[in-house]
């Protein structure tokens, strides 16, 4: 239920966020596939490391190393997850697919001259990102021709998680009644390969396993483009349990766990959260309410509808606050996805910290 709560407010963010929505176009049928290549035998991507979240980790930093002989400042890097991706042109459908308009988005892109480091003039240049774990294997794409105009110069190696399905990003909401607590999350589990489940313990207690449930979405039920066509990326398993009768004011640990069919379990890393004062208790409770925040990449990178960087300021500063915080009501318009599905991933991984320890009520 809260993950349709979360497609409604994306769609209302598209209606009344920016720009005019308007009907399917004439040429929306049409999708017009044409490879534009300038690959250049001497040009190259190169990234490590290669294995990413050996620890477990869900974000990591890569390096990129490359080179053109023809370089220009409107060069740029996408990166594309899966790796295989498409670096044809598939014209736009509607006015709500932006450029770069390939026929697989990238989930972020950067301008190769980005950290101005004599990329325009030698032609070699580097650049830092940062990748979230989302299912699937990337590879980082040079093109010349800037946004509008791309062609594919060079592909990197592929870099993948150790654990591409693993649970992650876990959001809590309080539950209907004060002793309850749903916690949601994100895996690459079907139920026909794994059981979803929370185990979660209070100091000196007992572990208790609850059980959760499973949905996804399909392409067929987005309701045009980019959402139906370039900007879909399937988004894993989102799974929600309810955590019953919890004591008040309890401090209680819990990971996310996936109880696979040969018998042995998948785990996430252990999150904690502050179960509820009984109703009518004499407490001091910090709300903290806001809307329109949408998300950025930390490593500058641009992306589909870039228009919050500040996005980071707001959830920086609620880390840093985290302690003072009892509860957080996110009122509306979350992540400006708008139909490039990959953010969803990228906006849940951005509020985790927080999302993870309050009450993240949508
Ligand atoms: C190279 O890139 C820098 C920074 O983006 C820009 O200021 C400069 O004009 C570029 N030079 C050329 C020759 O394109
Ligand atoms: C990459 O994707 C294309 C199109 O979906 C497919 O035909 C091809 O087999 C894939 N290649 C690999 C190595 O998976
Ligand atoms: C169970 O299957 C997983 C995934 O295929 C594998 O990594 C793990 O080693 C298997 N465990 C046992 C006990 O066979
Ligand atoms: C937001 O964060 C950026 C990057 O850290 C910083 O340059 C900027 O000053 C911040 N803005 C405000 C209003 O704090
Ligand atoms: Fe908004």
């Amino acid at each position: 239920m809260a993950f349709y709560l979360l497609i409604l407010l994306g769609i209302t963010s598209s209606l009344f966020g920016i720009g005019a929505s308007s009907g399917e176009q004439p040429l929306s049928r049409i999708a017009i596939h044409q490879t534009t290549l300038a690959v250049h035998s001497s040009a190259y991507v190169k990234v490590s490391p290669s294995v990413l979240g050996l620890k477990g980790e869900n974000k990591e930093w890569v390096t990129l190393n490359f080179g053109h002989p023809n370089p220009s400042s409107d060069d740029w890097i996408g990166v594309f997850s899966p790796a295989n991706f498409s670096a044809s042109v598939c014209a736009p459908e509607n006015e709500k697919v932006y450029p770069p308009t390939l026929c697989t988005s990238p989930i972020k892109f950067q301008y190769a001259n980005y950290k101005d480091n004599g990329y325009n003039k030698t032609g070699a240049g580097s650049l830092k990102l940062q990748l979230i774990n989302q299912r699937e294997d990337f590879s980082f794409a040079l093109f010349s021709g800037g946004f509008s105009n791309p062609k594919l110069v060079a592909v990197s190696n592929t870099v993948t998680f150790a654990y591409p399905k693993a649970p992650v990003y876990p959001r809590l909401a309080q539950g209907k009644s004060w002793n309850e607590m749903t916690v949601t999350w994100t895996s690459g589990y079907s139920i026909d390969e794994a059981i979803p489940f929370v185990e979660w313990v209070s100091k000196g207690g007992t572990p208790t396993r609850s059980p959760a449930g499973t949905l996804t979405i399909s392409r067929s039920s987005m309701c045009g483009a980019p959402a139906r066509t370039v900007g879909w990326r399937d988004p894993g398993y989102i799974h929600t349990s309810f955590l019953k009768d919890l004591w008040p004011n309890m401090k209680y640990a819990y990971r996310l766990g996936h109880k696979l069919n040969n018998g042995s379990y998948v785990w996430s890393r252990s999150y904690s959260f502050r179960a509820s004062p009984y109703p009518g208790q004499e407490s001091l409770q910090r709300v903290i309410i806001f809307g329109d925040m949408g998300k950025a990449e930390a490593d500058g990178s641009n992306e589909y509808n870039d228009f919050q960087p500040a996005s980071l300021n707001t959830t920086n500063q609620l880390i840093k606050d985290l302690e003072n915080i009892d509860i957080v009501l996110h009122i509306g318009d979350l992540c400006y996805a708008n139909g490039y599905i990959s953010q969803w991933d990228q906006f849940t991984a951005q509020i985790e910290p927080i999302a993870s320890t309050v009450p993240y009520m949508v």
